[in-house]
């Protein structure tokens, strides 16, 4: 999708969008409108009970000479335009009541509409278009034409600031685009080696990377990453990818963003049932999702000291996969009892996060992870789940997930949870009970934090991937996790 910005539509003769704030915007929207069009379109408006609220649509199809001129009304609601999430889902509604239709390009004129944040408004307009527009068409060959998208180019029009605003909700877009590619993908297309492959693009961007190959991380001792790992015939990476934006004389300790990468889960030994099996392609959503992010604050130029990190693994049952029952020496030295080799997560994130703490010593480090099925019963596909060490970071990541339109919401943590990963054999075991699932997991990684660290761990199982198509997404790969992320640095971690 391309878009430009211009003071006037630039082809009459296109399709029309009219942003439209409540019903008494209608007159004057129309008013720009010759006497005969305008009657028809307001006519159209009645006969669909357009009232313009958030997000509703109107069309009319107008005579222009020979020729129909299509002409839509976009509801805005009466609110002020920076109410969250509202010109997005606007623009997410246009661009997909429009993206098969056969139009190819059309102007959203936001002329006449004033008010504090018009060219922001604009622009958050756009990336509610681009975002609902995504689709992964690329294993459809019989598409029939009638369903491939048309919509090619949208001209913003009369918010003359919008094209500033733009260049950074595009590059926060094309972090959102790359997740959902990654989780998308297939687990014979994405795995450890050809993940970090495709990462290999943030590097023309500035970002330094940094691969780990299986002998780098024996020799690291990550001896948890591993054991899961040991199951398949595809080698494991630990893929870190370092941003630094900061100018040379400011030295500040990076932001870090820990992912969990297991590029395919059955479960291992302890393998899981094959009803749905195949969801677990997407069990590599918090890596995709610290990749995107890498890839937003990239392209922004964003001013801050970030690093990510991804565990990639395949979990495999097989002759070489790790038994239950079985001791693993962790990279902080830490052993587990591995009594269920299904929850292979926590153990790849703890020798990630190991890793991570020696090289760089940060102060905020942030994992997020499709760590359990228990967060998807406790919160179902609304909401992540907020696991925190630190009730200020944990308030800050509320915020920016209510901001950027991925909400969080935080669960408890405490030593009656954490007695339950006690283990009989080892320093502790890799699962609690069925109960507070979630949290004895969160329990787990907290074992693993160093001392001072600001950490929090988003289990993100829940909102990775949705059967449903929202206001700003397809059905498929939502791109969870980028948006807040970047929310979290430009608010408190930039400048
Ligand atoms: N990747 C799964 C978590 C998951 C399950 C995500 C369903 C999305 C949908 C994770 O590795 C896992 O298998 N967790 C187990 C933990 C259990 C064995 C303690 C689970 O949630 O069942
Ligand atoms: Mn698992
Ligand atoms: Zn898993």
């Amino acid at each position: 999708m391309r878009f430009s910005f211009a003071d006037q539509v630039s082809q009459v003769a296109q399709p029309l969008v009219l942003p439209v704030r409540g019903a008494i915007d209608l007159t004057r929207a129309l008013r720009r409108l010759s006497n005969d069009v305008a009657r028809v379109v307001q006519a159209s408006a009645i006969a669909q009970r357009f009232e313009g609220e958030a997000a509703s649509i109107a069309e009319a199809l107008v005579a222009d000479g020979a020729e129909v001129r299509r002409i839509l009304l976009v509801g805005l609601g009466t609110g002020p335009l920076d109410t969250n999430g509202l010109m997005e889902k606007a623009g997410g509604a246009v661009a997909v009541k429009l993206l098969t239709s056969g139009v190819t390009a059309i102007s959203v004129d936001f002329t006449g509409l004033e008010g504090v944040g018009l060219d922001q408004a604009a622009a958050r307009f756009a990336y509610g278009a681009r975002l609902r527009s995504w689709r992964h068409d690329v294993y459809r060959t019989k598409l029939p034409k009638s369903q491939k998208p048309t919509l090619s180019d949208i001209e913003i029009v009369g918010a003359r600031g919008a094209a500033d605003a733009w260049t950074t909700l595009s590059a926060i877009a094309d972090g959102v685009e790359f997740t959902r590619t990654l989780v998308t993908e297939p687990a014979n297309v994405i795995y450890p080696e050809s993940f970090v492959a495709r990462c290999e693009r943030l590097a023309t961007l500035g970002v330094e990377i940094e691969i780990l190959g299986e002998d780098e991380m024996r020799a690291a001792g990550m001896g948890a990453l591993l054991g899961v790992s040991q199951g398949s015939a595809r080698p494991p990476r630990l893929l870190v990818m370092r941003w630094n934006g900061l100018d040379s004389a400011t030295e500040r300790k990076p932001v870090v963003f820990v992912g969990k990468g297991v590029t395919f889960d059955t479960g291992g030994i302890s393998i899981k049932p094959a009803a749905g099996m195949e969801d677990m392609k997407w069990d590599m959503g918090g890596a995709g999702a610290v990749a995107g992010t890498m890839l937003a604050l990239a392209s922004r130029k964003a001013k801050a000291h970030v690093v990510g990190i991804c565990g990639l693994v395949e979990n495999m049952p097989s002759g070489t996969a790790q038994r239950p029952g079985d001791v693993v020496v962790s990279m902080s030295g830490q052993t587990v009892e591995v009594i269920n080799t299904d929850a292979e997560g926590r153990l790849v994130l703890c020798d990630a996060m190991t890793w991570v703490q020696r090289k760089y010593k940060p102060e905020v480090m942030i994992d997020l992870a499709t760590l359990t099925g228990a967060i998807i019963i406790s919160l179902g596909h609304e909401y992540a789940g907020l696991f925190s060490n630190n009730d200020e970071l944990a308030e800050q990541l509320l915020a920016a997930g209510k901001a950027s339109g991925n909400p969080l919401w935080r669960m408890p943590m405490g030593e009656a949870y954490d007695k339950q990963i006690d283990s009989p054999i080892a320093d502790m075991k890799n699962v609690g009970g069925r109960e507070g699932g979630s949290i004895t997991a969160a329990q787990f990684l907290q074992r693993f934090v160093d001392e001072g660290v600001r950490w929090a761990h988003l289990d993100i199982a829940g909102t990775v991937w949705t059967a449903k198509p929202g206001p700003t997404w397809e059905k498929g790969a939502s791109g969870y996790g980028v948006a807040l992320l970047n929310q979290l640095v430009a608010d408190h971690f930039e400048g």
